[in-house]
């Protein structure tokens, strides 16, 4: 198809109409020239297509489909495969249902644990999440099916989230809010991009042209056409200049016929139409091109791939006295009404309207397993009765272990609002209290989308963290509760052990209309670290039920440049030391050893997920490029890696890292650099060409300084100044202040002359 010569045969009014949608899922057709209608639904861990009610906060059916876990659990697999084949399943139900785009991943950083959509999104941290959006994005586009990678950009909050402007500054957005996006459009190509309800900075996203236009096109090499969040855009005429191709849903003519008045009134370049136009039609063309309606989907084989998915998600988060995996053989107390309807999504536009749903209970018994059942609390009324929970502490008294299936209800954390605290609901957390004491061996399993905090942990043996697993979660729970699957998931977000810790904490939510990001790169583990605070659990941690030992951390090179382009090869051993197969997660942080300028202590730069049998060994090789060693350089608007030494630490969560090894590594590329009379002493020191000009004159004025102070400075005032002392003060004053205690005009001219050489290029 010549969608260019198609775009010249269209009229003005019909370029701008396509530039928003038909309806709730549809672009436009035009039927004059036979371009049909293209259908988008949400996901992003299942498809939400509707066929009659419309809306997008999941009020309404959509068809039956497939739950899989959603984003909170699939990041913590830590598995790049494992989320392709979740995308590729996806894929498959989009082409079989004629959806040509799926809305996500959503890719948005976990600011605080109260943002109520964190179960959507995959991380605290940018490498993760970009990992893990490439992954997604892989599988459905694999399919032909295209992909909207969300919330494009800094939409860390659902507390105003169509009028709140994200303020950060540059280093943070490039460092911690863009990569996730930049990873998956550079190496991905999602076929759109979803810019998000708030502003940046003062600007809408859907109006930022520096966002849509310069970072995503320009710089990033983005080729799809981008559409609004739904009812995000603000000013239709200026979001075509900036760079958003399609309007979503729709906005019942008014916007198009806006369009359509600012091209005639020469406000508007036709030309930005067309682009958008061409954008749009090259995604649909590219499905419609590729569709492939007879492609089978077997929603029990996905349900099973679900259960798979799910079981490598869990994260064992405590393990005392190895009192997990339980015995098949004996009987377990199953507590609490989430073991027999589980809480596995969340609410608003991913909620997917599933053909089956598989809790533990349902799971133990098909399994053939002994369980004796007591609801513990209701979910409904979130209360639990002394009835309850007198029930509940018989039957952890009767059975051999107590497993309390516990966390957030729906309406604790949801798209469209965020939470208020981390806590539990408390007739839970009573329950736990009340089973712990009446049977030691106490396991929890928790089902929530983030965090929350544990008063009751010193009394739990176990803690799994099943997250919001999908509609087999049940499956997966069992398989991990009793051996059959060896809990592989590691956490991809910090537990505080309260709120009050976190580092948005003073700030998240903003005021009005303005939430400042004031905690600028210190996101989740890179501000506990960097204040070496404890944690409730840390980034990155996830027991086994096997032991993993860590060995043998080899870089290629001990010293090297560091350009664009360059790398460094790490390799780690990794063995499983212990009885059973399991997966370990070898993890590889980064961190700058000078505290100039302020960077965080570590970083996730690289991992890899290695299954090991008993007493097997891997070497695992990682590329470390320019990018595990830059920060953002405001001075240049790049990606720079400022000269020194860098630590590299391998193992298996941020607080264990048994492997260390450094290197020094120093960017080519020359920083621009200026002196003027303010320039302190300290600065013009360490450059090299300012010091080469600078030390001869200093050291004739310290000579003849120092002649003159011999005869005049008591013993007395020497002791109150060492030399040390005098260097030290020397270093914070600026080139004027020489003036100031010499001899005038002189001495100025000669500080000019001076300052002069030293800028000279
Ligand atoms: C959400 C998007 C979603 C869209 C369509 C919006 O409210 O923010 O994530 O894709 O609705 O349902």
């Amino acid at each position: 198809m010549d969608i260019q010569a198609l775009v010249r045969s269209m009229t003005l009014e019909e370029k701008a109409g396509l530039c928003s949608g038909d309806d709730f899922w549809h672009t436009k057709a035009v039927e004059r020239l036979g371009v049909p209608r293209s259908m988008v639904s949400d996901g992003p861990h299942g498809l939400r297509k509707q066929d009659e009610k419309v809306d997008h906060l999941g009020v309404n059916d959509s068809i039956k489909a497939v739950c899989f876990p959603a984003a909170c659990a699939t990041a913590a697999s830590f598995d790049r495969a494992l989320v392709t084949s979740l995308g590729e399943a996806l894929g498959d139900e989009c082409q079989h249902e004629g959806v040509s785009v799926v809305l996500g991943p959503a890719v948005n950083i976990k600011r605080s644990p109260l943002c109520g959509r964190n179960f959507e999104y995959f991380s605290e941290d940018p490498y993760l999440a970009g990992e893990m959006a490439c992954a997604h994005i892989h599988g459905v586009q694999s399919r032909n099916v295209g992909t909207s990678i969300k919330h494009f950009a800094a939409n860390n909050q659902e507390h105003r989230r169509m009028s709140s402007s994200s303020d950060a500054d540059e280093r943070t957005l490039r460092e911690i809010y863009f990569p996730a996006f930049e990873a998956a459009v550079k190496r991905e190509q999602p076929w759109t991009v979803m810019c998000s309800y708030n502003r940046i900075n003062g600007v809408y996203a859907s109006e930022n042209k520096w966002l849509l236009t310069d970072v995503l096109r320009n710089e990033w090499g983005f080729k799809g056409y981008v559409m609004s969040d739904w009812g995000a855009v603000a000013d239709r005429v200026k979001g075509v200049q900036a760079g958003l191709d399609l309007e979503m849903p729709a906005s019942g003519g008014i916007n198009d016929r806006r369009i359509v008045e600012a091209v005639k009134n020469g406000q508007l370049d036709e030309k930005l139409v067309d682009q958008c136009c061409e954008r749009i039609l090259n995604i649909v063309y590219r499905f419609l091109e590729n569709a492939r309606p007879d492609t089978p989907w077997d929603k029990e084989a996905q349900h099973a791939l679900a259960a798979d998915i799910a079981a490598d998600c869990i994260v064992l988060l405590k393990n005392e006295d190895a009192l997990l995996p339980l015995g098949k053989q004996d009987e377990i107390a199953f507590i609490g009404e989430f073991a027999a309807s589980p809480r596995f999504q969340g609410g608003g536009s991913s909620h997917i309207n599933c053909f089956k749903i598989t809790g533990a209970l349902d799971a133990a018994k098909a399994a053939g397993l002994s369980v004796r059942y007591a609801q513990g609390y209701s979910v409904k009324d979130d209360a639990a009765t002394d009835e309850m929970i007198a029930e509940a502490v018989a039957a952890a008294r009767a059975c051999k272990a107590a497993v309390v299936f516990a966390g957030l209800p729906d309406s604790y954390e949801s798209e469209g609002y965020d939470r208020t605290n981390m806590k539990m609901p408390a007739c839970q957390e009573r329950l736990i209290e009340a089973v712990a004491a009446a049977n030691p061996n106490t396991v929890v399993v928790l089902h929530n989308g983030s965090p929350v905090e544990m008063p009751w942990i010193g009394k739990a043996k176990a803690v799994l963290e099943s997250y919001l697993g999908g509609q087999a979660v049940g499956l997966a729970q069992v398989r991990v509760l009793f051996g059959d699957v060896n809990p592989s998931g590691h956490l991809a977000e910090s537990f505080p052990l309260k709120l009050q810790d976190n580092p948005s904490y003073l700030y998240f939510g903003g005021e009005k209309n303005v939430t400042e990001y004031r905690e600028g790169v210190f996101v989740g583990y890179r501000y506990y670290d960097k204040k070496e605070m404890d944690v409730l659990f840390p980034f990155g941690h996830g027991l086994s039920y096997t032991t993993f030992e860590y060995s043998n951390l080899r870089l290629n090179v001990e010293k090297a440049s560091m350009a664009p382009g360059d790398k460094v090869e790490a390799k780690v051993t990794v063995t499983n030391t212990g009885k059973r197969f399991g997966k370990a997660v070898v993890q590889v942080y980064v961190g700058a050893r000078a505290c100039d300028p302020i960077r965080p202590v570590r970083e996730l730069k690289a991992f890899e997920k290695v299954a090991l049998q008993p007493g097997e060994s891997k070497e695992v090789s990682f590329t470390l490029d320019q990018r595990a060693f830059a920060m953002w350089n405001e001075q240049i608007h790049d990606w720079y890696v400022p000269a020194g030494q860098y630590v590299i630490e391998a193992g298996d969560s941020s607080r264990n890292l048994p492997l260390r090894a450094e290197i020094t590594l120093a960017d080519p590329r020359p920083l621009p650099r200026h002196f003027d009379m303010n320039s302190i002493f300290m600065d013009l020191m360490a450059d090299e060409k300012a010091r080469a000009v600078i030390r001869p004159f200093l050291e004739e004025s310290r000579r003849m300084f120092a002649g003159e102070e011999e005869q005049e400075q008591s013993e007395a005032a020497k002791e109150a100044v060492s030399d040390e002392m005098g260097d030290a003060m020397m270093n914070y004053m600026p080139m004027r202040s020489l003036a100031s205690f010499g001899s005038g005009e002189s001495v100025v001219r000669k500080l000019e002359e001076l300052l002069h050489k030293i800028n000279e290029e």
